[in-house]
């Protein structure tokens, strides 16, 4: 099992403020120059700051911030939500403590659908899709049966939607593409000369900018997900690889790790910017995960990494630079929308960054959002508040368990023209 539920103790009964609506404007030097004396700790977000003199603006500001659905710290944030900007519960699961919303998030733009996969406690997951035009939720029948054992991450490409599945008693764990028309499934990925995959979490799918014909390139993270602490019936092992950022290309059937443990020791979320010169990868280490004191002896922890995607290929990831940490938990889900700003899912909410100068814009907030309500009494949460999102075309769709909350941006934040080879 996963560790007690750190988030439980502030879920106090009472009234509920959840999705207000509100948005506040926090100074960006409120993050880096704060009145003395203030206090935080790293498993309680930014908002929770308390400070010894409560009549100081900033004191009132970070207060208010608490309360808000929308934290602008630059003003391009708020030109992404927008004037009147509103939180709307787009599907909630058949019981509270059904986890059917927590990982992938897919938006299958000729579809208008979002992907998105269940939380593995308990196992078996599924793969479920929000239907947007019509906010209705259901669950494919994925043909052949059992090709899908406790899905995981995806990413939609060429008309094909590409999952992970973390595997089972009796399948290991594979890459695996669906067409979502038909739902047939055929497996892309599942080993490396004999060896099987540990538990690939993530997927995404990079066009080469080389003078080559155009190709495909299919980057998936991959570690073993039992080492995460939950004791799913998933793939019991052992694992054999290393923990690595996979690059599979199909135009010469070749699979190569492209980044390995010492560069990132928990390989997690994956994203490719719409250009396709960028890849970000983010670590998950289980002292993040878990929201365990930073432990200073080890090199891991939950940064945020932005590879320039070149080489004679046109798709190997060189010069790694790191970008950013998360404040609070680790980056799990990660999109990067057309303007190259880097969404993230973050413990504190959906974070966006500046994908150039790694400024924070703003944050979609999840002690607002997702926490402190009284329309969902059951906590099912464990550790994070939710995992991963989709950006919808010009929607954020955010996957909190056993609700799925919509957030109608301002402008269309992802063109579906990236999706193409
Ligand atoms: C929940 O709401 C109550 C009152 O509205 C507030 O006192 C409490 O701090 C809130 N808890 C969290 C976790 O936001
Ligand atoms: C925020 O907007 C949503 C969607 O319109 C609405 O359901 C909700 O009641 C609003 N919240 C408040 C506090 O008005
Ligand atoms: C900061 O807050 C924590 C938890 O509320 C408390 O245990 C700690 O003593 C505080 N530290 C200071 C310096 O006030
Ligand atoms: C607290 O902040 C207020 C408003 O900024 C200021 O007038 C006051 O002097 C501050 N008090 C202390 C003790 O610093
Ligand atoms: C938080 O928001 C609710 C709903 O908009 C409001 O009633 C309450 O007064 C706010 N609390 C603070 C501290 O701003
Ligand atoms: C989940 O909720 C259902 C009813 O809503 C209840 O029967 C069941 O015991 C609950 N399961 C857990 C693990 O809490
Ligand atoms: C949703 O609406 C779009 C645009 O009207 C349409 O192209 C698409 O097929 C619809 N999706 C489904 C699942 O019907
Ligand atoms: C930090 O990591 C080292 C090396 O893995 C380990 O020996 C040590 O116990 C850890 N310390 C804490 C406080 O977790
Ligand atoms: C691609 O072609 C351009 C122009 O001919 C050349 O400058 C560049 O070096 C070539 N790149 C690769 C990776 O071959």
């Amino acid at each position: 099992m996963l560790r007690p539920h750190l988030l439980l103790a502030s879920l106090a009964a009472g009234p509920a403020w959840a999705r207000s609506n509100l948005t506040v404007q926090v100074p960006a030097v409120d993050t880096l120059l704060l009145p003395r004396p203030f206090n935080d700790s790293f498993d309680q977000p930014f908002v929770d700051t308390t400070f010894g003199n409560r009549t100081s603006a900033t004191s009132a500001t970070i207060s208010a911030a608490r309360n808000a659905s929308f934290i602008a710290y630059d003003d391009e944030f708020l030109s992404i939500i927008g004037e009147d900007p509103k939180v709307r519960l787009l599907a909630t699961s058949s019981s509270p403590n059904i986890s059917f919303a927590f990982e992938a998030g897919v938006w299958v733009p000729e579809l208008n659908q979002v992907w998105f996969t269940a939380y593995l406690d308990p196992t078996p997951g599924y793969l479920s899709i929000l239907d947007l035009n019509t906010s209705t939720v259901f669950r494919p029948r994925i043909e052949p049966a059992g090709i899908l054992p406790n899905p995981n991450g995806g990413y939609y490409f060429n008309g094909k939607v590409y999952m992970t599945t973390f595997g089972d008693t009796t399948t290991t764990p594979a890459i695996v593409a669906i067409d979502p028309r038909t739902y047939h499934a055929e497996e892309v990925v599942n080993s490396y000369f004999g060896l099987p995959l540990s538990g690939p979490d993530d997927v995404t799918v990079a066009v080469s900018q080389s003078n080559d014909t155009k190709h495909e390139c299919i980057f998936f993270t991959d570690f073993f997900f039992n080492d995460e602490g939950l004791d799913a019936d998933t793939f019991k092992g052992p694992s054999e690889l290393p923990y690595f950022v996979w690059r599979y290309t199909t135009h010469n059937e070749n699979l190569r790790p492209v980044i390995g443990p010492l560069e990132i020791p928990v390989p997690n979320g994956l994203a490719v910017d719409a250009a396709n010169s960028l890849l970000y990868v983010t670590d998950g280490p289980d002292t993040s995960v878990f929201q365990r004191q930073v432990n200073h002896t080890t090199p891991s922890f939950a940064g945020i990494y932005q590879y320039d995607l070149a080489g004679v290929d046109g798709c190997t990831p060189l010069n790694k630079r790191l970008i950013a940490f998360a404040r609070q938990g680790f980056a799990n889900g990660i999109k990067v929308d057309d303007k190259g700003r880097v969404w993230t899912a973050e413990y504190e909410g959906v974070v966006v960054r500046d994908g150039m100068t790694g400024k924070v814009l703003g944050l979609f907030n999840a002690v607002d959002i997702i926490l402190n309500n009284t329309e969902n009494p059951v906590d099912v949460r464990d550790v994070a508040p939710f995992a991963n999102f989709a950006l919808a075309g010009n929607e954020l769709v955010i996957l909190a368990f056993n609700r799925i909350f919509g957030v109608k941006l301002a402008e269309r934040v992802v063109d579906p023209k990236r999706f193409v080879l």
